[in-house]
């Protein structure tokens, strides 16, 4: 996890002095001040995100008007998922404002095979690898809807003065440095976290910045939501079945975006549980440990929610073995994960 802070209230980057507005640039920078030994490393591949994530903005917002919807040349990325023009131009502008300042040794994408190694600039030796999921959701990009990037940040393992390796990349969720998202929805939301709480900044397009919006979410403890794609319901194990025939007996309304940083956003602000358990097509869960699970994952739980696998086991203690490893997920409010524990521990033992 992150450095240990030090006590600096002059410094904390909560203080808002009167009303004025406060950049997400402003922001990190003031928080870097209360970590010790922080390099500025931290700091810098955060601003290269929030960049990269103004240009897949403006391309997302005009989606419509210039040849950018549709499937992509390319095909199927590893994962064997429908690759989209926009989920390789979301990859390849992440990966452009990366390499430029060399804040990062390396890069884990969910729509490339391997890890991308990034060329030191001048003579700066990166701590840092990043991995992300460039579009999430872009099944959604051609019918207007949300869509999303998320992120983790992790510091490398291997020795700093050669190539970084694929097992600095496969560190359990539980030792992220940082975490976030940006969702491009009505507005345009980055949140993030280096595992001191959540904070949430919304594009002002009148000034090209992340303004804070959100400051220091907190997941509200029950909900009235749940969210799964209940069309794959006769694949489902009988816990899940009974778990979401009792959401249903409860009035719980369902929401179901089909891009998961949209469902977990609304998850965060309102409450509520999304679920992505084992179906036949996908016996061991769909999404995507690094780049999906891991990182909003560790939102939630700095938010104040829970997120465990239908194993029970908490998705940041799991230690990867693959980059592109699927699992399953329930995620949310902590009350109603705590609810679906229970369903699994009484009826998973029973036969089908
Ligand atoms: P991606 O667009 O990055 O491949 O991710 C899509 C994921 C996730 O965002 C969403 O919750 C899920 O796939 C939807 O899957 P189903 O269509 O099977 O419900
Ligand atoms: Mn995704
Ligand atoms: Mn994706």
């Amino acid at each position: 996890m992150a450095a240990p802070a030090k006590k600096n209230p002059e410094h904390d980057a909560f203080s808002r002095p009167g009303n004025r507005i406060v950049t997400l640039d402003e922001f990190i920078i003031r928080a870097e001040k209360d970590f010790e030994f922080a390099t500025g490393e931290l700091t810098g591949l955060l601003r290269d995100i929030g960049v990269a994530a103004k240009i897949i903005n403006r391309e997302v917002n005009k989606a419509g008007l210039v040849n950018i919807t549709g499937v992509a040349d390319s095909g199927e990325n590893t994962s064997g998922d429908q690759q989209q023009k926009l989920d390789v131009y979301a990859n390849e502008k992440l990966i452009e404002c990366l390499q430029n300042s060399g804040e990062c040794c390396a890069i884990a994408s969910e729509e490339n095979d391997s890890i991308i190694q990034v060329p030191a600039v001048g003579s700066k030796q990166s701590h840092y690898v990043v991995m992300f999921d460039p579009l999430d959701g872009s099944s959604n990009i051609d019918v207007n809807v949300s869509v999303g990037t998320i992120f983790a940040i992790y510091r490398r393992q291997s020795d700093p003065s050669g190539p970084a390796t694929t097992e600095d990349f496969l560190q359990a969720g539980n030792r992220q440095v940082a975490a976030g998202y940006v969702l491009y929805g009505t507005s345009t939301i980055l949140v993030y976290t280096t595992g001191r709480g959540v904070n949430g900044f919304t594009l002002d397009p009148s000034i090209g910045e992340f303004c804070l919006s959100h400051r220091n979410l907190r997941i509200p403890e029950n909900g009235k939501f749940y969210s799964v794609n209940q069309g794959y319901y006769s694949k489902f194990d009988l816990e899940m079945r009974r778990y979401i025939d009792n959401c249903s007996d409860q009035n719980y309304g369902l929401r179901y975006i089909g891009s998961m940083v949209s469902d977990i956003h609304r998850i965060l602000i309102q409450g509520g549980i999304f679920l992505y358990p084992s179906t036949r097509k996908y016996p061991k869960g769909k999404l995507r440990l690094l780049y999906e699970c891991n990182p909003l994952s560790l939102i939630v739980e700095q938010a104040g929610g829970k997120s465990i696998n239908t194993q029970l086991k908490r998705i940041l203690d799991i230690e990867p073995k693959e980059l592109h490893q699927r699992n399953t997920i329930a995620i949310g409010s902590p009350a109603m994960v705590d609810e679906l524990k229970a369903f699994i521990e009484r009826y998973s033992a029973l036969p089908l």
